[in-house]
């Protein structure tokens, strides 16, 4: 049976209470099923602001915490900015770089989503390298060129054996409510297996009614899941549904 990984990326969501009630609700879920934690690896990506409430709250029930974000520079004079050796400190294993929000409203680039990368990689943080086309380069027919360019530019570099995750999350799918078909998931997640060999997830309206379509897909490994991780009853609906 394959490991799930369930990612819950909270985007700009939630709240110190909201955090410690979505760990007790984890806590009674967890009680319920306690065979799940050994078959998924779960880790919530709260604002930074939440991280250590989120550290102190989940680590004992083996979900993990990760960032939404980290500079592209080690600690110094760069206001606003996060260090990637700040988020290790704090208790962080993973941070999601190159996400579509942060594409397309902040402007960044590959080059400076490779930049991020690298440098959680030399903090010892895993990163979750995420890649996506918009409606508009799918209509285009041109969904392979750019899925292999994002990840081409966002691995540049990478050390041989780097741990990392790699998210596939279609632009046009993202907090629409329309999810891609597993077909077409699948498809894509597997052009991308083929070229890192590392776990690759889909994100984009993952919910409770089709997560077990797409997570039985072989070259899925779980999801990136953004609404639906903002309520624990939903999030582990998503799971319930699929083991
Ligand atoms: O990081 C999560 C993705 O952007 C998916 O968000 O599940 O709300 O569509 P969503």
């Amino acid at each position: 049976m394959k490991k799930i990984f369930l990612f819950g990326n909270w985007k700009m969501n939630q709240s110190l209470r909201a955090t410690e009630n979505f760990a007790a609700e984890s806590a009674a879920f967890f009680s319920e099923r306690p065979g799940l934690k050994a078959e998924t690896e779960i880790c919530i990506f709260p604002p930074f602001v939440l991280i250590p409430e989120a550290v102190k709250n989940f680590t004992n029930l083996g979900v993990t915490v990760g960032a939404q974000n980290a500079s592209d520079h080690g600690e110094g004079a760069y206001t606003g900015e996060v260090a990637p050796s700040m988020l290790k400190e704090a208790g962080c294993r993973y941070v999601i770089v190159g996400h579509s929000e942060r594409r397309h409203i902040y402007g960044e680039s590959s080059e400076l989503v490779n930049k991020k990368a690298l440098n959680c990689l030399t903090s010892g943080l895993i990163p979750v390298l995420c890649v996506g086309e918009t409606l508009e380069e799918r209509d285009a027919g041109r969904t392979t060129d750019v899925i292999s360019d994002q990840l081409r530019k966002g691995v540049k570099d990478f050390p041989a054996g780097a741990a990392y995750v790699v998210a596939y999350e279609p632009v046009w799918a993202i907090g629409t409510g329309r999810a891609a078909s597993a077909e077409d998931a699948e498809k894509v997640c597997r052009l991308i297996k083929d070229s890192v060999r590392v776990p690759v997830l889909y994100g984009g309206s993952v919910k409770p009614s089709n997560a077990a379509e797409l997570f039985s897909r072989p070259s899925i490994d779980g999801g990136l899941i953004g609404g639906a991780s903002l309520k624990a009853r939903d999030f582990f609906a998503i799971l319930k549904n699929f083991r």
